[in-house]
């Protein structure tokens, strides 16, 4: 049997086709399965893929296959507060925590005053973690963590002799892949504008201008590379160039994919595609460094929920510094 009930409705950011602007609607709240909890949402982290979806793409499609069906209601990351628990749950009512909706699991997104999700999709959140810093983290941190894995390097512990490069350092995955690899003790190198200079070595990376020349050429000085992660695109830092960067056993991690970046990803075991999937397993040592101030989201607007049209217009225009959050 599950504890307290929801209100009957919630309230959704959404677009009937997808090109028309987010606007608020209400939907029937969601019955809990026995795993499930329903998490009264207090901050939503915006992230590209959230618009991305909206007007295509692979996601797009795997989630008219195996999401859920009816309206499309996007966002992935999330905090709140446990307000029903399922009869397995092991989260109980009054919980903080912060989580990642699935829609292979037939979940609606997170763009929501409320959503239903399985408890392994949260990890618990401390008092002194704001629910706005801890919704900074579930994908982009989910994507630093699996690039390091997909590399080979550790995620725990330290690890001196290790290097990375950042392509798209300031952005919400560059600025905590940075700040992981400063934990883990790995030298770190970011690519960035001017603008971002200052931010990048403030997080103790060197920082390589690519207004002011060949970034590439530049990032040189400071490899070779264990792994060189490129959330940019492989048509700015082409992958070939890239790869002369690396140590013997290095590896390009691609959080983007091009069509021309198949055949790399085919048949060289140095070139990888990372997909960030938040999971309470990985959120868990995210949410530990938030604790103790290892990991800071710099987070640069805030928006209503009510106006996450606004958010979607400025993360599309790929100058975001840090985070978006929308508040519900
Ligand atoms: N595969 C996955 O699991 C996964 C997970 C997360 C994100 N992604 C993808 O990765 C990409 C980045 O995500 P994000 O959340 O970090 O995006 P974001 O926060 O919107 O990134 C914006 C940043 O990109 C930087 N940038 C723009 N052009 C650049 C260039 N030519 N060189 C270097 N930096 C540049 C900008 O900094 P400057 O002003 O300094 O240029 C800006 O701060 C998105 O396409 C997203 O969909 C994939």
């Amino acid at each position: 049997m599950s504890k307290q009930g929801g209100n009957g409705h919630i309230t959704v950011a959404t677009s009937a086709s997808g090109t028309e602007p987010l606007a608020l609607i209400e939907l029937p709240a969601r019955a809990l399965g026995p795993k499930d909890i329903r998490v009264r949402v207090r901050a939503i982290g915006v992230n590209p893929v959230d618009w991305k979806m909206r007007s295509g793409g692979p996601l797009r499609f795997a989630h008219r296959f195996v999401g859920p069906s009816g309206q499309l209601v996007v966002g992935v990351d999330f905090a709140g507060e446990v307000v029903e628990q399922g009869a397995e749950a092991d989260l109980p009512v009054g919980a903080r925590v912060v989580g990642a909706t699935d829609f292979s699991r037939k979940q609606l997104g997170s763009y929501a005053n409320e959503v239903v999700v399985r408890d392994d999709q949260c990890a618990t959140l401390p008092n002194a973690v704001s629910f706005e810093d801890a919704a900074c983290l579930p994908v982009p941190g989910a994507t630093a963590l699996r690039a390091l894995e997909l590399a080979g390097l550790p995620t725990s512990g330290k690890a001196p002799d290790v290097r990375v490069l950042v392509l798209g350092a300031a952005g919400g995955v560059g600025l905590v892949t940075l700040q992981i690899a400063r934990v883990l003790g790995m030298k770190a190198a970011g690519v960035c504008s001017t603008r971002n200079t200052a931010l990048v070595e403030k997080l103790g990376a060197a920082s390589i201008d690519y207004t002011k020349g060949d970034a590439l050429e530049a990032a040189a000085a400071h490899g070779p590379y264990d792994l060189i992660l490129n959330v940019v695109g492989s048509e700015i830092y082409s992958t070939s160039r890239a790869r002369t960067l690396l140590t013997d056993k290095g590896s390009v991690v691609l959080a983007v994919v091009r069509p021309a970046d198949v055949p790399a990803l085919l048949f060289s075991s140095r070139v990888k595609h990372v997909l960030g999937r938040p999971f309470r397993q990985n959120l868990e040592p995210l949410v530990g460094w938030l604790a103790t101030r290892d990991l800071e989201p710099l987070i640069e607007a805030t928006f209503p929920l009510a106006e996450a049209e606004k958010a979607h217009v400025l993360s599309k225009g790929g100058k975001v510094v840090g985070k978006l959050l929308l508040l519900p």
